[in-house]
């Protein structure tokens, strides 16, 4: 394979809806920044782009969420996203945003380009409209019940409880989320992308050309879109969040959001290249480009289907690669930013890497632990002790400890130079452990070549578990103990550590990609300048020069203490906890519930007498599953009254609580005890009942208004 002139990288561009999590950072942005890293430092022509996706409904749903305008939430989101994705040193060259104008620009000259020149067609539909609040229904907006699995709460694209996609026709008793109202059909017009036109296209590019290189897991989902039938697909939307679509006949219609994003990869190159005083065409446009895109798995058919078709209408290049990663699960369960059973890259930042213990140091620790146990083939999982291990075991035992026995001996046994090599007094094992360092080289520079971050990273450990067995071996410290008798003992521990030094500045080379601040902290160890990363010096035996002084050791890692994990383990199972709340609060529910009984007037309601009780003795009711018998004091006088809580609340935990007791109810029979009254409860959404009681508690008979 001939090597490409110049490299286009690009990260999926993240909604600016909310902070993103380490499954994101997991699935398509750190292994892109290791690419690009290993790229650089192989000084090829590289471009590394990403940015804020600001459009689509998920914007202005937020907003509501928030109480704010969707114009906030990307100002603040995007700047949040901007600064984590820095504090992880993510190492973007440009980090754009969609809402910025020359995007817009870009994206609607694009559409043009493509109106233009006929390959879009103009369809006719009808699509759920809402009367009350004037506006076509976006998905997202229609409530209603799911066909799959009951569920009265789904939505107009999927049904969050049972996962189903869905559209807004297969909802039972769709109902608008602006109005609370039962949305009516309308008709509208969009434009669409035929995919159909393009089949064989994507036939030739993906099933034939990419058939090999492409991760399976990828070729497979593309192939079974393509064979599935490729429908036309709407690129413009009845929505007033977005890019307008430049045409005066689409008045109040957006570009969808799918549409616009990913031309957001081409105006953040445009816009760094205006920065840079650099030509951003030929990143585009010259076949001798490598374009590749760093995704998530819900974001293939977009990637490798859909904006290929696009940009090969436009006339530009096609992604080569597209290393799209599986899930990232957390302790056992699906990360979900809606449950909140997550870990935002947000909270490790404050957690780790703006302690005092943490620094670059906690950032790269996470970047280990996200690169060992990255989903590239199948969904994996994150778990804490998973993280403690990781750190504990590999960074600090293995990679950490050479490193720091290498520098502590060198100090001790060679006068805190680099000593001299011999080479005609080299062993067997000596040489062996050379010839590791231009193998290791190959193994980790094919594995990236690859997109096998995870294998490539392995490749570095195994290199410094070597160079432990190495000294393990050699001893030096024991040799050392025959120097006085021996004056040519003192040749071998030379060797030794001459070789174990090599080994820690080759180190710092290959771990560049990955850790990129060990690196540095290597370097300022071994006095040495940047320079020393560059690739071609991966595989030399002769970086450091002998008797150049180096500095006393530092520690490249820490350990993860016991408790720091069981506390992060304490803080998620609480946010569940706390998102439940806060989700109930949020939710986007209609604004005036429908009603389900008629209206009363406050005279009906007057006549209801209710009082405060407290429970005195309490039952089972004999061959009824669901009842309990209570003796209630009601201040004034004792009452018996039947209520159906027995599944709920067991007679024990029944006596001695206030409740609120409905007394000028008809006294009603049941199972043959004549029940006084009715105690009042609420229904939670497990279908629990809950008693309905005073705060904090009041006399027995006080009235209930
Ligand atoms: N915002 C999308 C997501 O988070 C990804 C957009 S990628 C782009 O799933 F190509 F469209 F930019
Ligand atoms: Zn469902």
């Amino acid at each position: 394979m001939t090597q490409p002139k110049r490299y286009l990288v690009t990260s999926a561009l993240p909604y600016a809806n909310g902070l993103k999590h380490v499954g994101h950072l997991a699935g398509a942005y750190i292994p892109a920044d290791i690419y690009v890293r290993y790229l650089r430092a192989q000084k090829r022509d590289v471009v590394f782009v990403c940015g804020s996706d600001e459009h689509g409904t998920a914007i202005p749903i937020q907003a509501t969420r928030e109480g704010t305008t969707p114009q906030a939430i990307i100002d603040k989101y995007h700047e949040a996203m901007k600064q984590d994705f820095e504090d992880l040193s993510m190492s973007f060259d440009i980090y754009h945003r969609t809402s910025s104008p020359l995007h817009h620009e870009t994206a609607q000259e694009f559409f043009t380009k493509l109106n233009d020149a006929g390959e879009l067609e103009i369809k006719e539909t009808e699509q759920y409209y809402d009367e009350e609040a004037g506006s076509f229904l976006a998905d997202r907006y229609i409530k209603g019940t799911c066909p799959n699995c009951g569920s009265d709460r789904a939505f107009g694209d999927q049904c969050e409880t049972c996962g189903r996609t869905l559209s807004p026709d297969e909802l039972i008793n769709p109902v608008s989320t602006l109005s609370g109202k039962t949305p009516v059909k309308k008709k509208t017009s969009h434009w669409y992308l035929p995919l159909g036109k393009h089949e064989q296209f994507l036939k030739d590019w993906i099933l034939e050309q990419h058939k090999d290189d492409w991760r399976p897991s990828v070729y497979g989902q593309c192939k079974s879109w393509i064979e599935g039938g490729l429908q036309s697909r709407a690129v413009t939307r009845d929505l007033d969040w977005g890019i307008k679509v430049p045409l005066k006949e689409a008045e109040g219609k957006v570009l969808y959001v799918w549409f616009d994003a990913p031309i957001g990869y081409i105006s953040a190159t445009k816009q760094w290249a205006l920065d840079q005083g650099k030509d951003w065409k030929p990143y585009w446009q010259d076949k001798e480009t490598k374009l590749v895109h760093f995704i998530g798995k819900d974001n293939i058919v977009f990637h490798c289907i859909i904006f290929p078709v696009m940009l090969q209408l436009h006339g530009d290049i096609l992604p080569d690669n597209v290393p799209a990663n599986e899930f990232l699960n957390l302790e056992g369960d699906k990360m979900s930013t809606s449950r909140n059973w997550k870990l935002d890259m947000r909270d490790y930042i404050n957690d780790f890497v703006k302690k005092d213990n943490g620094g670059p140091q906690a950032v790269d620790m996470l970047r280990y632990y996200l690169t060992q146990i990255a989903p590239e083939t199948k969904d994996s999982e994150f778990t804490w002790k998973g993280f403690q291990d990781a750190v504990n075991s590999e960074l600090v035992a293995v990679f950490g400890n050479f490193v720091n026995r290498s520098f502590v001996l060198m100090h001790k046994l060679c006068g805190g130079k680099v000593p001299r090599l011999q080479e005609d007094l080299l062993d067997d094992t000596d040489k062996a452990m050379i010839a590791e360092f231009s193998n290791t080289k190959a193994e980790v520079q094919s594995a990236l070549e690859y997109y096998h971050f995870r294998d490539g990273l392995f490749q570095v450990i195994e290199l410094a578990r070597k160079g432990n067995q190495y000294l393990q071996k050699k001893e030096p410290w024991i040799v050392a103990r025959q120097v006085a008798e021996n004056p040519a003992a003192q040749a071998s521990i030379d060797n030794t550590l001459h070789i174990c030094l090599q080994l820690c500045a080759n180190l710092a080379v290959l771990i560049n990609p990955f850790l990129p601040n060990t690196a540095r902290k290597m370097l300022y160890m071994m006095k040495v300048v940047e320079k020393m990363l560059d690739w071609e010096n991966a595989g030399k035996p002769n970086l450091l020069s002998t008797g150049y002084s180096l500095r006393a050791p530092e520690l490249l890692f820490r350990k993860v203490e016991d408790e720091e994990i069981a506390a992060q383990i304490e803080k998620l199972k609480s946010g569940l906890i706390k998102s439940a709340a806060d989700n109930a609060a949020a939710a986007p529910t209609p604004q005036k519930a429908p009603m389900q009984k008629p209206e009363i007037q406050f005279d009906d309601f007057a006549k209801l007498e209710m009082k405060a009780a407290t429970v005195i003795s309490c039952e089972k009711v004999a061959k009824a599953d669901k009842l309990l018998k209570l003796e209630v004091d009601l201040g004034t006088e004792k009452r018996t009254i039947v209520s159906g809580i027995a599944l709920h609340y067991t007679p024990e935990e029944m006596v001695g609580k206030q409740v609120i007791v409905v007394t000028n109810l008809a006294p009603r029979k049941m199972k043959g005890i004549e029940s006084q009254g009715m105690i009042l409860t609420a229904e939670d959404s497990d279908g629990k009942l809950q008693l309905l009681r005073p705060e904090n508690g009041v006399a027995p008979g006080s009235g209930v208004s």
